[in-house]
């Protein structure tokens, strides 16, 4: 069987290795150095050339894993190919250094998948750690996730419940405590995450409930200057992010999913700017640094240029968006873009025009010194081979890092949810995303 093969390898490699490893707890990989046995139950299992863990017996596939993932006896059991990196490590807080993200001195390669769902579902542990198990298999290292859910009634998981104008952060099982166990599950499977602490969207809440419960109106843009709702967000802020402070899991937190000046309702007073947003920006960047000094701070935004009377939407500036402004503040330690040519009226050459957008921030990442990231992106169809052209233009360019829109998993209760651009382990594209990653970190 192979798990007996295993073991007995990882104990011929590793012979000072006396205590198992835990159930979804990392057993092997190019690097590792810690406990290559699992506890009784569970099985060694070879995710990535970097990343082996223990599942449940009843989990683990009964093929042998490729054997090129197996270093021969005679080889040292910690010595890094020319093309390969060690998986970074789960302790030291991510930093930046010029463009590139560092972690206790190295480059941290920055790729992975967005998996916004896996705290707001009521997914279990065991479905949590096979989320971020799939999204380990290609090799990833980060993972994007939302830190929300407003709701004014009890429902489900949520994270902030709000009547008659009074917010009350869900610090319980349904709440906080269920992200303490997101936040737990990507550790075990050795991803960071970054997390959007509100959304622009009226998916799960964000800025329309705030405005809503404490101004009473309509106008989504009042979420970026009305004082009182500046205040209650920071509230939350202040909950959220200092409940994590000390949790290098956490890469970053991001300010807000795609904030625009308009809303789902579309409508807005009349007077939101790029100014505005930018000012919002300064003041809610500088709150996070000064309840959280140890973690990143980025935006979350579409990455919008704003060079009005450009033919091209995403460059008019028109949603209250310049990438380059925001890029300059001094508490935002990383750019953000997404690309969605088929949602931006780029239909002509979808493909091409997500060269040029990549091409057009690595050349702000550049003037700004600071890392920018392609943090969401898709089409529908076409993917794999869009995805190609997209990745080798990221590494042509030198653009900082990625992840893609959106990670999917097969539990045996489902689907995880799909709005038509997630990747599923049994994907073409997943091995897209594998050999693109593998890629940024030979980068180094
Ligand atoms: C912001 O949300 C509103 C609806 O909530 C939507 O109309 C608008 O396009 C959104 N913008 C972005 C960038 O998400
Ligand atoms: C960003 O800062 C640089 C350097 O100070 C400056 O040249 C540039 O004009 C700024 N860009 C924007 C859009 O503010």
């Amino acid at each position: 069987m192979f798990g007996v093969g295993l073991v007995s390898l990882a104990l011929a490699l590793a012979p000072f290795a006396n205590a198992a490893s835990p159930e979804w707890g990392q057993c092997g990989g190019i690097g590792w150095t810690g406990d290559t046995t699992c506890v009784a139950g569970t099985v060694c299992t070879v995710q990535n050339p970097y990343y082996s863990q223990c599942l449940p017996s009843s989990s683990a596939p009964t093929t042998t894993p490729p054997t090129t993932v197996v270093p021969p006896p005679t080889s040292s059991p910690s010595g890094p190919t020319t093309t390969s990196v060690p998986p970074p490590s789960s302790t030291g807080f991510v930093k930046v250094s010029g463009q590139k993200f560092v972690l206790n001195g190295q480059t941290y390669p920055l790729v992975g998948a967005n998996s916004y769902w896996v705290g707001l579902m009521g997914y279990s542990t065991a479905q949590m750690n096979q989320a971020f198990s799939d999204i380990a298999g290609t090799g990833a290292t980060t993972v994007r996730t939302w830190g929300f859910n407003d709701v004014t009634s009890p429902n489900g998981i949520y994270y902030q419940l709000w009547q008659n104008g009074q917010a009350t952060v869900n610090t319980g099982a349904t709440g906080l405590q269920n992200f303490d166990n997101v936040v737990a599950a990507a550790k075990a499977n050795g991803l960071r995450l970054i997390v959007a602490l509100t959304n622009n969207w009226s998916d799960y809440g964000g800025m329309d409930v705030y405005v809503q419960q404490i101004a009473g109106s309509a106008d989504h843009d009042l979420f970026y200057t009305n004082a009182n709702v500046i205040a209650a967000y920071k509230s939350y802020i202040k909950t959220f992010v200092g409940r994590y402070v000390n949790e290098p899991t956490i890469l970053g937190w991001e300010l807000a999913n795609e904030p625009r000046c308009r809303g789902s309702t579309g409508t807005s007073t009349g007077t939101c700017t790029t100014q505005t947003i930018t000012n919002w920006v300064s003041e809610i960047s500088a709150y996070i640094k000064s309840i959280d000094p140890n973690h990143l701070v980025a935006i979350g935004d579409e990455g919008f240029f704003n060079e009005p009377g450009s033919p091209d939407y995403p460059y008019q500036g028109s949603e209250g968006i310049d990438f380059n402004a925001n890029l300059n503040v001094t508490t935002i330690d990383f750019g953000t873009a997404h690309l969605y040519p088929g949602s931006w009226g780029e239909t002509a050459d979808p493909t091409g025009f997500g060269t040029k957008w990549i091409t057009d921030h690595a050349t702000s990442q550049k003037a700004a010194n600071k890392p920018v990231i392609l943090e969401e992106f898709g089409v529908t169809s076409d993917q794999a081979s869009t995805y190609t052209t997209w990745y080798s233009d990221i590494i042509s360019t030198g653009l900082t890092g990625d992840l893609i829109w959106q990670a999917g998993s097969h539990f045996s209760t489902g689907d995880t949810p799909n709005d038509g651009y997630a990747i599923y382990p049994d994907s073409p594209v997943y091995a897209v995303e594998s050999q693109h990653f593998a890629a940024v970190k030979a980068r180094g």
